[in-house]
């Protein structure tokens, strides 16, 4: 890319940003339709939407024929909203967690949602208030591998899941409790790469069996990555299906029928459909170091910050498009935080980035902003949340309102004795 950029999708730059202000997300249907094709060999897509959790984007994917997991309440409520369906054995809706809390069991027993157990605790409390029920064990293989130590969920300094030498346990508690195992999970963490998400099948083939002829589901959880870096080569999903396919046959060999195969992406199917547009508002210098500081900052997108990820960047200039010069900039945002930079490795360390020149004005666009971007947004410094816009080729709609002032202080209130 040459980092120069005055559309988004069809869309012009200028005229979004005259429609909808900055910062907004700009999410483009047509990659998010792309990206659940890209998957099909899967016999269920489950949506991780903790990627992206805006009713509009789920109605999307689940027009698409995706169903979906939820990690809380508010994502159960979510996916109801959007019209996953739920009840009579056949819920779209999975709740995965590593404990229940009493949101949660409030909306598991009203819409009758399948539950994905991270926690040997669980499965009493599941017999209690759901007794019967079909359960899956999300399983944490003893390894685990993710794009940042912080997003690793395997390992036995990972919180999540059982514990591979608990299943047996776990099995005798399910029956116990009345409850039917009727699935295996294992998501060893996010941004994984192929050689780490290859080695799960083997060990679920190892956990299947133990789990025998109850056995209807497995799911290879999340983790697919994106290459975020543009010059960074896709991961190759027919050698990982292919792996899959293995799986699938040497477990129905073992148990002695078929099993289908769930996975549960989250980046994979959004990461890439949305462009976060925000605005350079001052360019200054400090001795060698050039920055451009626009007006969104981690707490729009907090992955830099929180990761050291990287997002590709580009410039859309405010008046003129014609090619510019290119020079080192550290790109910042306008929190009172001196983490808030864009430009970051794991660690914190700012780095420069090769940027067209610009000027104050001109746009700034962050790419790939789609998964983990409007979901982990905050209030932080006061901020008021991004506005989130849906594109397809000819129209553009507005899918969140741009939070207001009052929406900021509307749960506040100063007591009696202070006034
Ligand atoms: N399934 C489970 C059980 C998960 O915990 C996750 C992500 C996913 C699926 C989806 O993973 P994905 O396909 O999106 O990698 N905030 C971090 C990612 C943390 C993800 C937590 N769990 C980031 O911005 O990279």
């Amino acid at each position: 890319m040459n980092n120069l950029q005055n559309k988004i999708g069809n869309h012009r730059v200028d005229e979004l940003a005259k429609c909808y202000q900055t910062p907004t997300f700009f999410y483009e249907t047509e990659t998010i339709k792309e990206r659940i094709k890209d998957v099909a060999r899967a016999d269920v897509i489950r949506y991780a939407q903790k990627a992206c959790s805006n009713i509009a984007i789920l109605k999307l994917v689940q027009q698409q024929g995706v169903k979906v997991d939820a990690v809380s309440a508010g994502e159960i409520f979510r996916a109801v909203t959007a019209g996953f369906q739920t009840g009579d054995g056949k819920s779209d809706i999975v709740y995965t967690a590593d404990i229940f809390d009493d949101d949660a069991i409030s909306l598991i027993k009203k819409y009758q949602i399948p539950v994905n157990v991270g926690s040997p605790d669980m499965l009493g409390q599941l017999g209690t208030f759901a007794p019967g029920s079909k359960v899956t064990l999300r399983i944490n293989p003893g390894f685990g591998h993710g794009h940042s130590e912080k997003v690793n969920t395997g390992g036995d300094l990972s919180k999540h899941g059982i514990w591979y030498k608990d299943i047996e346990e776990c099995l005798s508690l399910a029956k116990n409790a009345g409850l039917t195992v009727h699935g295996l999970h294992m998501h060893i963490g996010s941004g994984s790469d192929f050689k780490h998400l290859s080695k799960v099948c083997e060990a679920m083939v190892t956990h299947a069996k133990k789990v025998g002829p109850s056995l209807e589901v497995i799911s290879a959880g999340g983790g697919l990555p994106i290459p975020y870096q543009k010059d960074k080569p896709r991961i190759d999903l027919n050698a990982y299906f292919d792996l899959w396919d293995k799986t699938k046959a040497d477990i129905a060999a073992a148990i002695k029928h078929d099993v289908q195969l769930e996975i549960e992406p989250g980046r994979y199917l959004v990461a890439e459909s949305c462009t976060l547009l925000t605005q350079i508002c001052s360019i200054k210098r400090m001795e060698e170091n050039l920055f451009y500081l626009v007006n969104a900052g981690f707490d729009t997108l907090i992955r830099p910050a929180m990761y050291g990820a990287y997002h590709e960047i580009s410039i859309s200039p405010a008046n003129t498009s014609e090619c510019k010069e290119m020079q080192d900039v550290i790109v910042g945002g306008p929190l009172c935080e001196s983490c808030d930079v864009f430009t970051q490795q794991e660690g914190g360390f700012v780095s420069n980035r090769l940027l067209p020149k610009a000027q104050v004005g001109d746009y700034l666009l962050i790419h790939d902003a789609g998964a983990y971007g409007a979901a982990m947004s905050s209030n932080y410094n006061s901020k008021r949340l991004a506005a989130e816009v849906l594109l397809t080729c000819d129209s553009h709609h507005l899918i969140r309102k741009r939070q207001t002032m009052e929406d900021l202080i509307k749960n506040e209130q100063i007591p009696d004795f202070l006034k």
